[in-house]
């Protein structure tokens, strides 16, 4: 898991500014909640006054209250009121918790998960499509897994599992002479993309069957950007397409929110969405079902650890662009969190430790900037 990215945190209708949300993303307690104005705000959910749960509490004022002696705290982290300092007394520089800088975009509320300046941060994946003519949007659809997130992206850049995890594709795996066709691989600004033609024209679907008419060959692509989305685009035809994207949240080392939109420019009658999501969701559970057992549960550290082929070498170079954010210190040192959570309060750093100082949580533990905990030739290995 890596800070200094973009990660959804909720819906757009699970913030409100009558109750405190509460969220584990990267393994941390986050509060999420609305001001007056209607602006999202994301902070650490830990009081720092003798650690009380922030999303436990209550809204006063445009504050988040916490439960335990009613401290409150404004969306930009400050605390604003100590009922125990007495009359006279003002909160303390201390009596502050992280704020993360918030973006709302496509029903959803994203938080940048870090401390690097607006300059410096890696984008968010953005929808070019979205709200123009043409095309048709569905509403965010939050899927909750009990598996962890590099293994459902990789399941993204994975061209050889559509055609036995996804009947309603075609099945053609089940032909004995079955091969995986071969495929493009190239790298974008923040990740990679692999694509080509599908197998898939015997759709057994009939929403699919409607969609292709019978044309052509469906083109199919997956791209990432980032460790922590990506998009799927597929072109039935050369006219019709669904263009899919998800952001995930892994809540912990086990389990993810995968936040899924699927835009379409055919079948634009809204009477289809219902039809068009249930499809979606079908899919997803059939590839739930098979990334729910894997074991190891997450990515193993060495490629070795698997028996790599060239069909996998979208995932070989996934994980390539993942050990370029562990060298620049990004990743979370889980190991140590683990040991020491429950003696130690830990937050991601957020922006205002650059120009503030006398922050009271520490830092969540990263793994040394420059290293990393497998070799570069182990990694390399395919086949
Ligand atoms: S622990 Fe939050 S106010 Fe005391
Ligand atoms: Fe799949």
């Amino acid at each position: 898991m890596y800070i200094n990215f973009w990660y959804p945190v909720a819906t757009s209708e699970e913030i409100t500014a009558e109750k405190p949300l509460k969220v584990e993303i990267l393994s941390l307690n986050f509060v999420a909640f609305r001001d007056g104005d209607g602006e999202a705000h994301l902070l650490s959910d830990i009081c720092v006054h003798r650690g009380g749960s922030l999303a436990e509490g209550w809204m006063q004022d445009d504050c988040v209250v916490c439960p335990y002696h009613g401290w409150r705290y404004g969306g930009d982290g400050k605390c604003t009121t100590i009922p125990s300092i007495g009359y006279d007394g003002k909160p303390p520089a201390r009596a502050k918790v992280d704020s993360y800088p918030v973006q709302e975009k496509y029903g959803i509320v994203f938080a940048f998960l870090g401390g690097l300046p607006a300059e410096e941060r890696p984008s968010l994946m953005e929808i070019k499509e979205y709200d123009t003519d043409g095309w048709r949007s569905s509403d965010a659809i939050v899927l909750h897994v009990d598996y962890y997130y590099e293994r459902s992206i990789e399941n993204g850049l994975d061209p050889a599992h559509n055609e036995f995890v996804h009947p309603t594709h075609g099945f053609q795996g089940a032909k004995p002479d079955y091969r995986v066709p071969d495929f493009e691989l190239k790298d974008l600004e923040l990740g990679c993309y692999c694509g080509g033609a599908m197998d898939s024209s015997e759709y057994k679907d009939d929403t699919m069957k409607r969609v292709r008419d019978g044309a052509g060959i469906t083109v199919a692509g997956t791209g990432t950007h980032g460790p922590n989305s990506m998009f799927t685009h597929i072109n039935f035809t050369p006219e019709n397409a669904f263009h899919q994207y998800m952001w995930e949240a892994p809540i912990n080392e086990n389990q993810t929110r995968i936040f899924f939109l699927n835009l379409r420019n055919c079948m634009l009658d809204p009477e289809m969405d219902a039809k068009v999501r249930e499809r979606n969701l079908d899919i997803a559970h059939q590839d739930i079902a098979i990334l729910s057992k894997l074991d190891p549960i997450r990515t193993p550290y060495s490629n070795t650890k698997e028996v790599l082929m060239p069909a996998d070498k979208a995932v070989a170079r996934y994980r390539e662009w993942m050990k370029v954010w562990e060298r620049r210190g990004w990743r979370i040192d889980v190991e140590t969190l683990r040991t020491k959570r429950g003696d130690i309060g830990y937050a991601i750093p957020s922006p205002g430790r650059r120009t503030s100082g006398n922050w009271v949580l520490d830092e969540i533990p990263l793994l040394p900037e420059g290293a990393e905990q497998s070799s570069t030739a182990d990694d390399a290995a395919i086949g």
